[in-house]
């Protein structure tokens, strides 16, 4: 049976390695990774090939960056002659990014069956591009793997057939699990001067953040100022460098003495860094879940999560930014939620995909 994984942006890679390889294995299943090209900077994306140890992708779209309407049709018209060509029996999509709405469009239309990894999270606001491409996506795919039993409900509310949907897991967690003992083994603090002192760690790329100058340069002022007390360590997604060049933000690193800043890096770097902070200052979707998974405080700069469970459940909790350099404080008073790990965050969602996938075959006969 072949399958195709696709994977494009930064989010997708660690997502679809552990699925990789638990397919690989199986006899019967035939894993391919098809890279639309989203994130094609080395460390947005070759990083993760060799981190977790993927082949080369079996084909490269080469879309590269555009608007959301260039992306989304280029990778339709780029992935539509592979899948013509190649017909596999299924389409595996993950997460919510504009390649994973344009290849489940691709296939749906030539009736090749889809299914989304991470379906059913929703954060009711369709300012953000992601909740557009996760409602578009759920609606056509034909099977709907959730990380989460809000998953399940939410697409139950919006009437989607009960049996196409699986509660498998939170596939994050394979990823983490599987590269483990390697990211244990790093020592990253010591490369910033910061070995066995407390820091902050921060990540920001959405553009109800970084877009606007206006929210940009409150962001940049008021990290300098926790900087002052706490050191940060804050790897800066393209689309944020852009930002912060546009507007002339921390151009001479003596603007920000206390913050470290460095270009994106590999998941077992910054995992390692993710492990020995003291608070994660973010706005990623994945970062929300590791930091619940490994009991680290993280304050995302969001008003919404379509991840409840990080905050029910885990170490999450929602900030503004003005209420940032408070939160960061209570933090290091030990003023923070301790949270426990949501059902089936346990490394085994890949295993429960490949069942599924094995039974599919048998009962097809
Ligand atoms: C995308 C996803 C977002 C996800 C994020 C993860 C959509 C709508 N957005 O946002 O959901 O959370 O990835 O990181 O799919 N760029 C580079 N090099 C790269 C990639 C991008 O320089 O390798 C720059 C380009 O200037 C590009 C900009 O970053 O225009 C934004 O890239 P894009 O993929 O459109 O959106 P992200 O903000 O990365
Ligand atoms: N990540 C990484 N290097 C970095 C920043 C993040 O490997 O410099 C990882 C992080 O551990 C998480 C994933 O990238 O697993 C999240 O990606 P991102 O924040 O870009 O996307 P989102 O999850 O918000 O869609």
């Amino acid at each position: 049976m072949d399958i195709h994984l696709i994977a494009a942006a930064r989010p997708n890679f660690m997502k679809v390695a552990p699925l990789f390889h638990e397919l690989n294995n199986r006899s019967g299943l035939n894993p391919k990774i098809i890279h639309t090209g989203q994130h094609y900077d080395l460390n947005m994306s070759d990083v993760f090939f060799q981190d977790f140890s993927l082949p080369e992708p079996h084909i490269h779209l080469g879309v590269g960056s555009g608007t959301h309407a260039q992306q989304t049709g280029n990778v339709m018209i780029a992935y539509e002659k592979v899948l013509m060509a190649e017909e596999p029996s299924l389409v595996i999509v993950v997460g919510d990014v504009n390649s994973t709405l344009a290849a489940t469009l691709a296939a749906v239309k030539l009736g090749i069956p889809v299914a989304h990894l991470e379906a059913g999270l929703r954060s009711f606001d369709r300012s953000m591009p992601e909740e557009i491409n996760r409602l578009v996506t759920d609606k056509l795919a034909d099977f709907l793997w959730t990380p989460s039993p809000d998953g399940n409900e939410n697409l139950e509310n919006e009437g989607t057939e009960a049996s196409k949907i699986s509660f498998v897991g939170n596939i994050m967690i394979d990823a983490f699990e599987l590269v483990k003992e390697k990211i244990c083994k790093l020592d990253m603090p010591s490369q910033f001067n910061l070995s066995g002192r407390p820091y902050g760690l921060v990540t920001l790329h959405r553009p109800s953040n970084v877009d606007d100058p206006e929210t940009l340069s409150l962001l940049c002022r008021t990290l300098t100022e926790i900087s002052a007390d706490l050191p940060l360590i804050f790897p800066v997604h393209p689309r944020t460098k852009a930002q912060l060049e546009k507007y002339g933000l921390w151009t001479n690193p003596a603007d920000a003495p206390g913050i470290r800043l460095t270009g994106p890096l590999g998941y077992k770097q910054f995992m390692n860094l993710v492990m020995n902070a003291r608070v994660l200052v973010t706005d990623s979707g994945g970062v929300q879940e590791e930091t619940t998974y490994l009991g680290i405080p993280c304050l995302t700069l969001r008003d919404n999560t379509e991840r409840p469970v990080t905050i029910t459940l885990g170490t999450n909790r929602l900030c503004r930014i003005g209420d940032l350099k408070d939160a960061v404080a209570d933090i290091l008073n030990g003023k923070y939620k301790k949270g426990g790990i949501p059902e089936l965050w346990d490394g085994r969602t890949a295993v429960r995909i490949g069942d599924l996938l094995e039974n599919r075959i048998k009962h097809k006969g």
